[in-house]
Parts: structure tokens; sequence; C-alpha cells
């Protein structure tokens, strides 16, 4: 008879037979800088998630680096947003004055750079207006501007996070035309337009102002789309590609690490964060087994990077096992 249970009998011997491994190393952990002093407030839908003003930042840095993960993607949340989203490309923005101070005290941690324009619009979108229609091609040179801005303050990987069409490439151009030509671009390649987002719009006071971001972030009912999005940007330049959400596109993060031979990453985001501590809290499901698990089947997809608002939790986790 087949007997499976023979490697199940312990411990010991299901970890010899374990497939899938998770590490500190895999984990960057995204955050959130604010402008102003003495500040740090928690975010009301994401326990535990605060946002920092830069004074107050090495709080959570310290953490970062103690708990021996690659590093962070930061979100900046500007004191004014406009039309245009000016303080994306403010190369003194809060954010590029985040990224200085993080690479001066901690010089040795990953700085992602999320780069969009819907953290510092008036209107919320990820792109500029005009008639209420967004406009592909008259953002691309903002996209590319703010990333350029970022690279200068240290940002060590870029991210393109708006769904715009041919902004990898438009950002690879201005980093190479800049000097950057050895900073790396992760681009969030197969981003659905998805409600797991709306506890980070809280945080990020980015939610759209009209409408949704339908004619840009892609249809959840799409899988063959991703694999066309992410060939795209791989012919772009990008150096990363990205699933995002992540548990409930577990399918599309398998498909893209079989079909393509890329460093992937997959964006576990704040509703999945959220539906966790809720339960959590209520005492209906174990936190620790539960993240466990979810980031597990992230790796077991095929998931290189995993970017998580449990990264430090998680890391702190795996130690305690060894
Ligand atoms: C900015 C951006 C968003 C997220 C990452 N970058 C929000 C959005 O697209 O609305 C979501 C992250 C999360 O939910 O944790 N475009
Ligand atoms: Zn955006």
């Amino acid at each position: 008879m087949n007997r499976f249970r023979r490697l199940r009998s312990t411990d010991a011997m299901r970890s010899l037979v374990a497939e899938t491994s998770l590490s500190p190393k895999d984990f960057i952990y995204p955050m959130f800088v604010i402008e102003g002093e003495n500040i740090k407030e928690e975010i009301p839908s994401m326990p535990n998630c605060f946002r920092y003003s830069i004074d107050r930042m090495d709080e959570i840095l310290d953490e970062i680096n103690e708990s021996g993960i690659s590093g962070l993607m930061i979100f900046g949340i500007p004191a004014k947003k406009d039309e245009l989203g000016s303080e994306a490309y403010n190369p003194d923005g809060v954010t590029q004055r985040a990224i200085r101070h993080i690479k001066e005290k901690y010089p040795h941690l990953i700085v992602c750079a999320d780069v969009c324009l819907c953290e510092y619009t008036s209107h919320g979108h990820c792109g500029v207006i005009e008639n209420c229609h967004i406009i592909n091609d008259k953002t691309l040179p903002l996209l590319a501007k703010a990333s350029v801005t970022l690279a200068q303050a240290g940002a060590d990987i870029i991210a393109p996070s708006d769904m715009m069409d041919g902004r990898v490439e438009a950002i690879r151009d201005a980093l190479d035309l800049n000097g950057f030509e050895n900073v790396p671009i992760m681009s969030y390649s197969a981003k659905y337009s998805s409600s797991y987002y709306s506890p980070f719009r809280d945080a990020a006071d980015s939610a759209p102002a009209f409408g949704d971001r339908k004619t840009y972030q892609m249809d959840f009912r799409n899988s063959d789309e991703a694999l066309r999005e992410i060939q795209s940007d791989i012919e772009e330049g990008a150096d990363i590609v990205m699933v995002k959400p992540g548990l409930a596109y577990l399918d599309v993060l398998k498909a893209a690490h079989d079909t393509f031979n890329m460093p992937l990453a997959v964006y576990n985001v704040s509703g999945e964060y959220s539906m966790v501590k809720a339960a959590s809290k209520m005492g209906w499901i174990d936190e620790r087994k539960i993240v466990t698990e979810n980031l597990t089947a992230f790796k077991r997809a095929g998931a290189k990077i995993i970017i998580t608002y449990h990264a430090i939790d998680m890391a702190k986790w795996l130690k305690e096992e060894n």
C-alpha cells in the first residue's frame, strides 16, 4: 500500500521532506510616513500599523532592523494634495526626505519606493485627469519624474503601482538618463482592481473622489491577461514582477511563476491583513498559525518576495522556532 503517512510521523520527519520554507529575508514591510512632527497614529482599520512622522520613524526602523527582514516599502502621505500630485515629484517631499533619513541611518535595509500619484492627488486617482478621464500618456512623465527624485533620495528599488500602460519603459528611460541605470524596477505588473485595498486607502487617505480604478487596474475575472501584463513589463525592462493582491490570486501567482523565469513578488494587501487581525481579535482564528499558513502559501505558489504587513511579526515567530 502507498503509505503517505510514513513521512508525516514526526515533526523532524515532516521538516525533512518539507518542500517550502519561510525566511525573514523573504519579507518586505510596507510602512506609512506622514508630514508633521511627533506623530505615531494607529490606522483604525489596520491594527498595529501606524503612520509615522519622520522624527518618530526610528522606532519602527529599529524593529525592522532587528527582525532581519530584507527591507521596507515606503508610502508617503503629503500635507497638501493637488490635481497633478506635485508632492510625488518634489525632491524635498515627505517620501523623499523619509528615504534620505532611512538610508542615512540604516543603509543596508532595502528601501522600495512605491511610485504612484494617488497618495498625492486631490482626486485620489493614480493619474492625470481631464474631463473625468485618467490620461495615460500625460501621467507617464510625472511618474518618471517621481521615480528620479526617489532614486536621488536613495531608494534601492523603484516600484510603480499606478497601472498606466508604458510606465515601466518611461521610468526605465528616465532613470537611465539620470545616471540610475543600476536601480532596479519592481513592477506591480498584475495589479487587480480590488476591494482588498480599502484599509490602505484609509491609511493613505487615497480613495478616489469619484468613480473607481477599473479603467486602469485589472478586472479580477481575468488571468490570461495578467500574463500579458507581466510579459509586457518584462519587455519594458522590469527586473522584478509582482502579483497583487495575494490570497485570492494564488492561481495567477502560480501561473506567473510557471511562465516566466523572473524574480516574482506578491503583495499581501491591507484587506487581507485586516481580515486576519479582526478574526483573531474575535478569538475565531489563531493569528500566528493563520499568518504562517498564508505566507507559506505564497512561497509554495512561487513568490520569492513577500510584501506583507505581517513581516515583522512573522520574522519574530520564525526566530522563536529556531
Ligand atoms: C497605490 C497603492 C495602493 C496599494 C499599493 N500601492 C492602493 C491602490 O491602488 O488603491 C494597496 C496596498 C494595500 O492595500 O495594502 N496605487
Ligand atoms: Zn495609485
